[in-house]
């Protein structure tokens, strides 16, 4: 189903997490489709908020740093905007795990309390949530799709299933066209490489370029599938533009899956230098860890036509690249 993307065109538009590695991507194509873009962020140092994310679009976006808890500052951010993209989030499953409360502020709370900010003050937007594969846990069948069974095995998986699915309450019950996307590792320029809170693969991409080892954990077998960044903003665009997507969850995935193994070698080869090691898995992440995971993306395709065009040695190399030149801004 081809795309409209002329609906973007002078359009209000609130990303929240707009700092963030998939908003600040999302908010540069919306910059191109010449919307009126403003980002929300909190910068908290921990998450994956980071200003030089933006720094080609900086006077083209409005940024405003607030909270998503900040109920009556979002409250009156969410007034007049065409479409809300629901990014923020706290995306740690560990640190959901040694600060639930926060999770459940962030991923649960906050959520409940802008989807109420847009039924008071704007039933008319059109709302796509950032929800996560995390919420099915340990696949029962692969490849996962949207008729699996929900089992979330982190308070993470169990926070964005509640704000995924407040999304789809307030859809069903009000009639505020929303809809959730699944995504599974996504990867790019823009993503936090600090440390491994947003994806292991970030700190492998940092671990390779300061010429240590990558740390695998466990044996390497786990299979796994990626999305490159650009293929996310993507399917974002098209659900937001779509209204066949609302009331809706789409997995977002790759038929290409490999084994973590395999993906570090992948790595080394494409840098030309590293290597990586086997190391035991720490008890608090194989607690948490949900195994072998790749998607089914079937039905976003067959109803929106999105599949993913960029391929994992492509993006890597892209990713390597990036860093490679912007490393002071993310180490
Ligand atoms: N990257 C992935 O592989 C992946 C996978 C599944 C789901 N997701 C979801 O996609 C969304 C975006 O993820 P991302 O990879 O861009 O991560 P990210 O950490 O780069 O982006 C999230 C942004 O939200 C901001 N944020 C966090 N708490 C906030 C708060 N209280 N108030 C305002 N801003 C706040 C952070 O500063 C950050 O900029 C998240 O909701 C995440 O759960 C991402």
């Amino acid at each position: 189903m081809p795309v409209d993307y002329n609906v973007f065109t002078a359009s209000n538009v609130l990303i929240t997490g707009g700092l963030g590695f998939i908003g600040s991507a999302l908010a540069r194509r919306l910059v191109k489709l010449r919307a009126k873009v403003t980002l929300v962020d909190s910068l908290i140092p921990e998450y994956g908020g980071n200003l030089f994310n933006i720094h080609d679009i900086r006077d083209q976006v409005d940024v405003d740093l607030t909270d998503v808890r900040d109920t009556a500052a979002m409250s009156s951010l969410i007034r007049k905007r065409q479409f809300l993209f629901n990014l923020a989030g706290q995306t740690s499953h560990l640190d959901s795990m040694t600060d639930p409360v926060t999770d459940l502020e962030i991923n649960a709370a906050a959520q409940l309390h802008i989807l109420e900010a847009c039924r008071q003050n704007n039933p008319e937007v059109k709302i796509v949530f950032a929800s996560t594969r995390q919420i099915y846990g340990r696949p029962q069948y692969l490849p996962v799709d949207e008729k699996h069974s929900i089992n979330p095995i982190d308070v993470n998986g169990i926070n964005k299933l509640a704000g995924e699915m407040y999304h789809l309450l307030y859809n069903d019950v009000y009639g505020i066209r929303a809809c959730a996307l699944r995504l599974t590792n996504t990867y790019g320029p823009g993503m936090r490489v600090k440390d491994a809170r947003q994806t292991f693969l970030g700190v492998w991409i940092r671990q390779l370029l300061e010429k240590k080892p990558i740390q695998i954990f466990g044996n390497g077998e786990q299979r796994r599938d990626f999305n490159f960044v650009s293929d996310v903003v993507e399917a974002l665009l098209i659900v937001a533009a779509n209204d066949a997507s609302k009331g809706e969850v789409f997995n977002l995935g790759d038929k290409e899956h490999v084994g973590l193994k395999e993906l570090a070698e992948l790595l080394v080869r494409l840098n030309g230098a590293g290597t990586f090691e086997l190391v035991p898995f720490p008890a608090d992440r194989k607690a948490i860890d949900i195994g072998d995971y790749y998607a089914d993306f079937g039905k976003i395709e067959k109803v929106l036509g999105w599949s993913p065009r960029v391929k994992l040695e492509e993006g890597l190399k892209q990713t390597l690249e990036y860093y490679r030149q912007n490393r002071a801004h993310y180490w």
